[in-house]
């Protein structure tokens, strides 16, 4: 259906021919596909839930794969701006050029930014009350190797200063992610893993969303010291 090349190899947005399921595929690795998609929703849901603000919530999320977290989070009247960072230009073209059924991201609240999540993250301060990350099938199912520092504590002390006080990061994992769990826990607070039954075809499984929220109120702990977390 399309295909680009890009750093990270080849981009594939096919219809599979055994189902007729739409799906996406980055560096040879499956990334999704839309047949399920509740727990990407389900990403978003859990995030807008745990956060407190009740109206003029903004968002960023990384990344915009076949878009359904995002259309969760357009569903919601409290969300009034959402920044998607999408690493591969040719998927955000593919669906501004209507490759993607539904795609939003010609809703007005949408801004696009298109490059590594991180850059964005490690530009902003106090900028979000939600972040979603789902760039990969979580830490221990990378889509590239680039992403391994996204689960590691410098990310997510950035992703703790990105966010408002009181703003939520949510972390989408098809496994339990015992480390980014530790290193959440010891950054932010009210942290929670949610265990999301899933069937693929006759088997049945669990996928996960991690959330963490940044206190409302500064706390003192040693890491707070540092001003900034730069990118290592
Ligand atoms: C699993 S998909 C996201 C699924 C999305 N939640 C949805 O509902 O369709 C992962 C997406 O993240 C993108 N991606 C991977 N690494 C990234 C990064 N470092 N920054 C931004 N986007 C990234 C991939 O190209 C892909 O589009």
């Amino acid at each position: 259906m399309a295909n680009a090349f890009s750093d990270r190899g080849e981009v594939v947005l096919r219809r599979r021919g055994r189902d007729g399921a739409l799906e996406l595929r980055v560096n040879g690795v499956f990334v999704m596909d839309d047949r399920h998609t509740s727990t990407e929703r389900d990403l978003a849901r859990l995030a807008l839930g745990a956060c407190r603000a009740r109206s003029g919530v903004r968002v960023l999320v990384g990344g915009l794969g076949l878009g359904h977290s995002l259309d969760e989070l357009l569903g919601c009247p409290r969300t009034a701006a959402v920044t998607v960072a999408e690493i591969e230009p040719a998927l955000v073209q593919w669906h501004r050029d209507g490759l993607v059924p539904g795609s939003r991201l010609a809703d007005p609240r949408v801004t696009v930014a298109v490059g590594d999540v991180a850059a964005v993250v490690y530009a902003a301060r106090g900028a979000w009350d939600v972040i979603l990350l789902d760039v990969d099938n979580g830490p221990d199912f990378l889509v590239h190797d680039g992403n391994a520092a996204i689960y590691r504590r410098p990310f997510l002390h950035a992703c703790h200063d990105a966010l408002r006080p009181g703003g939520v990061l949510a972390v989408w994992s098809c496994s339990p992610a015992p480390d980014l769990a530790e290193a959440l826990e010891a950054i932010f607070e009210d942290c929670k893993r949610h265990s999301l039954a899933v069937t693929l075809g006759s088997r049945d499984t669990a996928y996960f969303v991690l959330l963490a929220r940044r206190p409302a109120q500064r706390r003192s702990a040693p890491w707070q010291g540092r001003r900034t977390h730069e990118p290592p």
